[in-house]
């Protein structure tokens, strides 16, 4: 029940479903293996949104436009426990037909009945090898089906991947590792408590590469309920989000280090968190930039007590001094395509048409922070998005127009990283680095 709500409150209301998961899991008081059970079935239905629709376009008589959107939920919902779970198929069908005799009368009981014994006619490999385009024809549109991705976004990870070996075969763990449950990230927050004792006190691991990360298991359930997060040691923050910060963080620069940090994009203050923590630690100070009033409102409560200052503005005409600061960090705003896997509405919501706006933004953040840098100070950009045209294409533009500008191998700063390719940029990969798709460039302002 609380899966099916979580599904109509993404359609009705086009909420996040992180967001309303946690709403949902309060109100029907569902905690440990009952809300790590809702959370499976509510997020992987949305997941494998466009698998399961092409299933039970099959298995219907009837167009999907003519089926009542709340009977489409049920028969997701239906569906995913019958193609991706262990739940028993008639248990998985009963279920799902109690709900909707319930909800919505006995007729349409019997069509979601009919529906799902079909769909259970063959498994997961049978319908992809019954629907899928032929992997030998369409690599890109085979793997994108098989891993229920967009093909826009199969394409975009495709050109992103670039050269490999085997690149069909490196797009297909690239999307499979995309569409499978990422482990909750945690940051330990600098000052506050080690890497080692949050490991400890959530039961999690020391993270791979950040000196800062904590792996929890997969299926933790409702990070609200993690007390060291509740409690401001910690928070939520995907590893690969910790390197990029980190990597700013380490690179030598021309001159002192006086401690004047400046973060562009802060909402709604992950990273900020860590600069802040760490700049704190040498008496430094961050500067943070947010435009939108309730993300700006994140950012102080994720800084509080650390010598951040956030200024409500946009960071194209930010109120601060040009040639000012030692570091910036761009975390540009972006289509997130890079953590889809911990967004698992998003990849049905982003549509190609998004990318240009963005990619005409992330120029003129870039311009902005050259500007704010003093020479021989640091720039990072980054995307959690692998999107070319948001990676390479803003920051060849960028530079054309900024000679003075020197790129720097930004593989230099991600110590102990494998896998980091050929440089001087950084994409970090679900299925190289366990990650989201975090995208890196480290420039210098030479004058
Ligand atoms: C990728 S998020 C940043 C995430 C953040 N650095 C963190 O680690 O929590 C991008 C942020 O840029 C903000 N943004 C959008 N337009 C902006 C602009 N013109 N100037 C500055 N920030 C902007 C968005 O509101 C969003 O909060």
């Amino acid at each position: 029940m609380a899966a099916l709500e979580l599904l109509t409150a993404v359609r009705t209301r086009d909420a996040y479903a992180n967001l309303a998961l946690s709403a949902i899991l309060r109100r029907y008081r569902l905690h440990d293996r009952d809300a790590a059970l809702a959370t499976e079935l509510g997020y992987g239905t949305l997941r494998a949104q466009g698998l399961l629709d092409a299933v039970i376009e099959e298995c219907t008589d009837r167009p999907m436009s003519r089926v009542e959107p709340g009977l489409l939920d049920a028969l997701r919902l239906g569906a995913y426990q019958l193609l991706r779970t262990r739940i028993p198929s008639h248990a998985a069908v009963a279920t799902t037909v109690e709900l909707v005799r319930a909800e919505a009368g006995s007729r349409a009981g019997g069509f979601v009945n009919a529906v799902l014994r079909r769909v259970g006619e063959r498994d997961e490999p049978g319908w992809v090898a019954a629907l899928a385009p032929p992997a030998d024809e369409d690599p890109v549109g085979h793997s994108a089906f098989a891993h229920s991705h967009p093909r826009w976004i199969a394409q975009a990870f495709a050109d992103a991947l670039g050269r490999s070996a085997d690149p069909a075969a490196e797009l297909d763990t690239a999307l499979a590792a995309d569409d499978a449950r990422p482990a909750v990230h945690l940051l330990a927050r600098p000052g506050e408590i080690t890497a080692a004792e949050l490991a400890l006190v959530t039961g999690g691991e020391e993270a791979p590469y950040s000196p800062y990360g904590v792996h929890l298991p997969s299926g933790s359930g409702d990070i609200g309920d993690i007390d060291a997060v509740g409690e401001g040691l910690a928070i939520v923050q995907d590893e690969g989000s910790q390197l990029v910060a980190l990597a700013l963080t380490r690179v030598p620069l021309v001159g002192d280090d006086a401690g004047r940090w400046l973060d562009l994009c802060s909402g709604p203050g992950g990273k900020a968190a860590l600069l802040g923590g760490l700049v704190a630690m040498d008496g430094g100070t961050l500067d943070a930039i947010e435009p939108s009033e309730h993300r700006a409102g994140l950012v102080r409560r994720a800084t509080d007590g650390l010598p951040v200052t956030v200024h409500q503005a946009d960071g194209r005409e930010a109120p601060l001094p040009d040639a000012a600061f030692d570091r910036v960090l761009v975390d540009a705003p972006c289509t997130g395509l890079g953590a889809l896997r911990r967004r698992p509405e998003a990849r049905w919501r982003r549509q190609p048409s998004d990318v240009a706006g963005l990619t005409a933004l992330q120029r003129q953040l870039l311009t902005a922070a050259l500007r704010h840098v003093r020479p021989g100070g640091v720039v990072a950009y980054v995307t959690c998005s692998p999107h070319l045209a948001e990676t390479a294409g803003v920051l060849a533009t960028v530079r054309r127009a900024h000679p003075k500008v020197e790129q720097l191998d930004a593989r230099e700063y991600l110590p102990g990283v494998p896998d980091l390719g050929d440089g001087p940029t950084v994409q970090l990969w679900p299925h190289r680095h366990g990650t989201d798709a975090m995208f890196l460039a480290l420039l210098r302002r030479e004058e």
